[in-house]
C-alpha cells in the first residue's frame, strides 16, 4: 500500500501494532519462565493475555477499515525482542537476569506507548471513534510500565546489586 495521506499512515501503523502485539504475546511466556522473582514472573505472565486482547482489539479496528490485519511485520519489535531473548538466555545470575528482564520489557512497553500515542493522535485528527479504543489500550500500557517500575524499585534492582 502506498502512503499518501494521514489516514493511510494511520492504517499502516495500526497494522504494525497488530504485528507487535502478536510478537509480544508469543515472547512473554518465555520471559516469564526465565524470571526468578515470583512477583516479576506473575507480572510477565499476566501481561501476556493483555497483549492477546490488544491484538484482538486492533484486528477488529483493521477489519472495520477493510484493511488486512497481517499486512505488516514490525521489524523494530522483532529486534527488541531478539535482544531481550538473548539477555534472558545468556545471564546466569537469577537476580541480574531479573533486572535485565524488567529493562527489556519496559523497553517493549515504551515502544508500545510511543506507537499508541501516535495512533490516538492520528485517529482523533481523522475524527475516527477508534481513538477511544486506542486511548484505553494506551492507558493499559502505561499502567503495565508503572507496575514494572515499581517492581524494579522495590525488589529486583536491590537483589541484583
Ligand atoms: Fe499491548
Amino acid at each position: 500500500m502506498t502512503i499518501d495521506s494521514l489516514k493511510d499512515l494511520y492504517i499502516a501503523e495500526l497494522q504494525e501494532a497488530r504485528s507487535f502485539e502478536g510478537q509480544i504475546a508469543n515472547a512473554l511466556g518465555g520471559f516469564a519462565d526465565r524470571a526468578s522473582d515470583g512477583a516479576l514472573r506473575e507480572a510477565l505472565a499476566g501481561d501476556r493475555p493483555e497483549s492477546v486482547r490488544h491484538g484482538e482489539r486492533i484486528t477488529a479496528l483493521l477489519e472495520r477499515h477493510g484493511a488486512d490485519p497481517r499486512a505488516h511485520e514490525d521489524q523494530t519489535m522483532k529486534a527488541i525482542l531478539a535482544e531481550a531473548g538473548k539477555w534472558a538466555a545468556e545471564i546466569d545470575d537469577p537476580a541480574v537476569r531479573d533486572a535485565a528482564l524488567i529493562a527489556s520489557v519496559q523497553r517493549i512497553q515504551h515502544y508500545e506507548i510511543a506507537a499508541y500515542g501516535a495512533l490516538v493522535a492520528w485517529a482523533r485528527e481523522e475524527g475516527l471513534d477508534d481513538a477511544e479504543t486506542l486511548a484505553e489500550i494506551l492507558e493499559e500500557e502505561k499502567a503495565a510500565d508503572e507496575k514494572l517500575s515499581a517492581l524494579a524499585g522495590e525488589r529486583v534492582n536491590e537483589g541484583a546489586s
